[in-house]
Order: structure tokens, then sequence, then C-alpha cells
């Protein structure tokens, strides 16, 4: 009977994870923890502060859950992003740039995305 729950307990979890998936969502609750404010180097400081301007009122950073566009907890410790590709540098940076859909471009320095991406990756 034990047996039973258990396995009954681990489908649910991996439907819940499925379901989370199917939906653009990390929907594993399992996410790996953001890197406290208190750690943040001064890059990493700097990428929060570009992010509060230019990103946060369309992205929720510590959560999965959707504002005007997903949510962005994880964003570099998940296999794919919403729309399937891989969270690497270039394509952050060409989302960033060139925006997707209907998420803007934004413009920003070569060390402002640095910055950003270092940022990102704390998440
Ligand atoms: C005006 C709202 C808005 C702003 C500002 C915005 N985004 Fe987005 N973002 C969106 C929307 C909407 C999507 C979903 C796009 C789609 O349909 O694939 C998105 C998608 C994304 C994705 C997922 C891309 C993928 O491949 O799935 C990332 C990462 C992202 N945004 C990061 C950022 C960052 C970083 C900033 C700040 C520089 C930013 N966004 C600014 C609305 C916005």
């Amino acid at each position: 009977m034990q047996m039973r729950v258990y396995s009954l307990a681990v489908s649910y979890a991996l439907i819940v994870c499925a379901a989370g998936l199917a939906f653009g969502v990390a929907g594993c609750r399992s996410l790996p923890p953001s890197k406290p404010e208190s750690q943040w180097t001064e890059q990493e400081a700097r990428g929060a502060a570009i992010y509060r301007v230019k990103c946060a009122k369309c992205h929720y950073p510590t959560s999965t859950h959707p504002l005007n566009g997903p949510g962005l907890q994880a964003l570099t410790k998940i296999k794919a992003m919403p729309s399937g590709a891989p969270p690497t540098d270039e394509r952050l940076t060409q989302v960033i740039v060139q925006g997707r859909q209907m998420m803007p471009g934004t413009s920003l320095t070569d060390d402002q995305m640095q910055d950003l991406l270092a940022y990102l990756r704390t998440l």
C-alpha cells in the first residue's frame, strides 16, 4: 500500500512538471533558489539595477508566474526558455537586443549587457 501511495505521488509530480512545461513555464516547484541580494557581486548589483529599469515591468525575477512576459526565476538554470531555446548568453543577448514577438528590444551598451547577464545568472 505504501509503495502505491509513493508511486502515485511520483506520477503526480511528473504530471505537474509536464503540465508546467507544456504551458511554457518551468512548472517544477523545486527550482534552484536565486542568489540572495546580500551575496551579489558589484556586477550583479549593477545588472539588477538595469533589470529594474528595463525588464521588471514585464517579468517577475523570482517567480515563474507571467506578468506581461514569462517569470524569469532560474532562467539560466533551466534547459529551455519558454520559447524552447536554451538560455545561453548568445540567445539571451539576441532576445534582449532584438526582442521577441510582444517583447520590445532593449538597447544596452556591451558593459550593461554583461552586467545584466551576470544578474540573470543569479536568478
Ligand atoms: C514590454 C514588456 C517586456 C519588456 C520590457 C521585456 N520583456 Fe522579455 N518578454 C516579454 C514577452 C511578452 C515575452 C514572451 C515573448 C514570446 O512570445 O516568446 C518575453 C520573453 C522573454 C524571455 C524568454 C525568451 C525565450 O526565448 O523564451 C526572456 C529571457 C526575456 N523576455 C528577458 C527580458 C529581459 C532581460 C528584459 C529587460 C532587458 C525584458 N525581457 C524586457 C515582454 C517584455
